[in-house]
């Protein structure tokens, strides 16, 4: 059989499959947001580490419903700016965006492919009211020292844990340091819902006020009588059952969705040390003289393997990815989310950042950084064939 590996394979079970026919048979039910997704999220928090979870239709929903939370609480509009790093998803940028605050762009580490923190710590002054950090390809982005200054300077912390599902620092999971964490259960990632989302925190009105953007804004949602109660009687005029507060949209994921992440949420860890356990493999054997090599694995769990090629010629990247075509290794370029985002189209009139020379990581793991798929079934055999044909492209 001609050699072939893609970027993932297999991610849904048998059990899945199982589980989701088991659902279907029973009469009269609800396969819209019910039982199962509370279900989900009970497991999930569990799992986590965490008191709450509100199950979404996307990650990308769960980075917009995180930042549209900071609009709500917070009380001084002086504080418009959040911190991202240039390499995350779009989302994370335009949550931030389209919630009317200003992303503020920092460069990012090789070692983790995470936000550098000096330059955080540079780039935070009074308007500073979060950093949204992401936790890319399964690398921990988390130290002392910012978890420390953010603190100290009452700036919230906002996880994007969409590509790092079980992920530690120190002796906790990723999505359990901030005020508010957001996972992914797109195909791709550790685990899948078909589409999904989570957001997680420990604060009980920050979970209430989760659900109710989640589903149009209304306060029925909240599953809060004292507060139901209240705003019936503010809101006499208004039916009880329809009290609209915020301008949202429909974010709510199924029954469907939520009994795979229970199905899937069983082979978390078991599948998450594979992948632990490849990414070392796979690193072992790579060539250092033309590959990175020199990621912090500690408390990874990475989906991907990260490919970042030492060479800063395009012409030699450029046979470097014909090579890959040549050979079946589905890639993407870019990392997380295709590189540099402050190259992108959507950001022209928003952000008038011209010299990327400030940014030069990002800008190297945009023209020269890829990954390639890491599944929990990938073999030490196969490993070594992809590690066999990277190693003997001729740079
Ligand atoms: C870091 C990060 N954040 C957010 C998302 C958005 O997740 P989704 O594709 O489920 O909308 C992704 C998607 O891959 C991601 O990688």
């Amino acid at each position: 059989m001609k050699f072939k590996h893609t970027l993932m394979n297999n991610n849904y079970t048998n059990q899945d499959m199982i589980a989701v026919r088991k659902l279907l048979k029973n009469r009269n039910i609800m396969l819209t947001q019910s039982k199962k997704v509370e279900e989900f999220e009970n497991k999930w928090s569990k799992w986590l580490g965490v008191k709450y979870s509100t199950f979404v239709n996307s990650g990308s929903s769960a980075n917009y419903i995180s930042i549209s939370l900071l609009k709500i609480l917070n009380k001084n509009k002086n504080k418009n700016e959040i911190i991202v790093p240039t390499l995350t998803w779009v989302s994370d940028i335009n949550s931030i965006i389209m919630n009317g605050f200003k992303p503020i762009f920092v460069d990012i580490n090789l070692f983790n492919l995470s936000m550098n923190t000096e330059e955080v710590l540079k780039k935070i002054n009074n308007k500073t009211l979060a950093i949204f950090i992401t936790h890319a390809q399964g690398f921990n982005g988390l130290n002392d020292e910012l978890i420390q200054s953010l603190k100290k300077k009452k700036i919230h912390l906002i996880e994007d844990v969409c590509e790092s599902h079980g992920a530690k620092y120190k002796d906790k999971k990723l999505g359990t340091y901030g005020l508010i964490s957001n996972f992914s259960f797109y195909y791709a990632h550790h685990m899948t819902t078909i589409e999904g989302g989570m957001i997680c925190t420990n604060n009980r009105k920050i979970y209430e006020l989760s659900k109710i953007l989640r589903s149009h804004g209304m306060a029925r949602e909240a599953k809060n009588n004292s507060y139901e109660k209240k705003l019936i009687k503010k809101y006499k005029h208004l039916s009880p059952q329809f009290i609209f507060l915020y301008p949202t949209l429909n974010f709510r994921n199924n029954e469907i969705g939520a009994t795979i992440g229970i199905n899937q949420l069983k082979n978390l860890n078991k599948n998450n040390l594979s992948r632990t356990k490849n990414f070392i493999f796979f690193l072992k054997h790579l060539d250092s003289n033309k590959y990175y090599v020199k990621f912090e694995t500690k408390g990874s769990c990475n989906y991907a393997f990260p490919v970042i090629l030492k060479s800063k010629k395009i012409k030699k990247r450029d046979y470097f990815e014909k090579q890959l075509f040549k050979n079946n290794i589905e890639f993407r370029r870019g990392n997380a989310g295709g590189g540099n985002q402050l190259r992108q189209p959507y950001l022209k009139d928003i952000v008038k950042i011209k010299n990327f020379k400030n940014f030069k990581n990002v800008e190297h793991v945009h023209f020269f950084g890829y990954y390639i798929g890491n599944y929990p079934d990938l073999k030490k055999d196969k490993i070594l064939k992809i590690v066999e044909i990277l190693n003997n492209i001729k740079f």
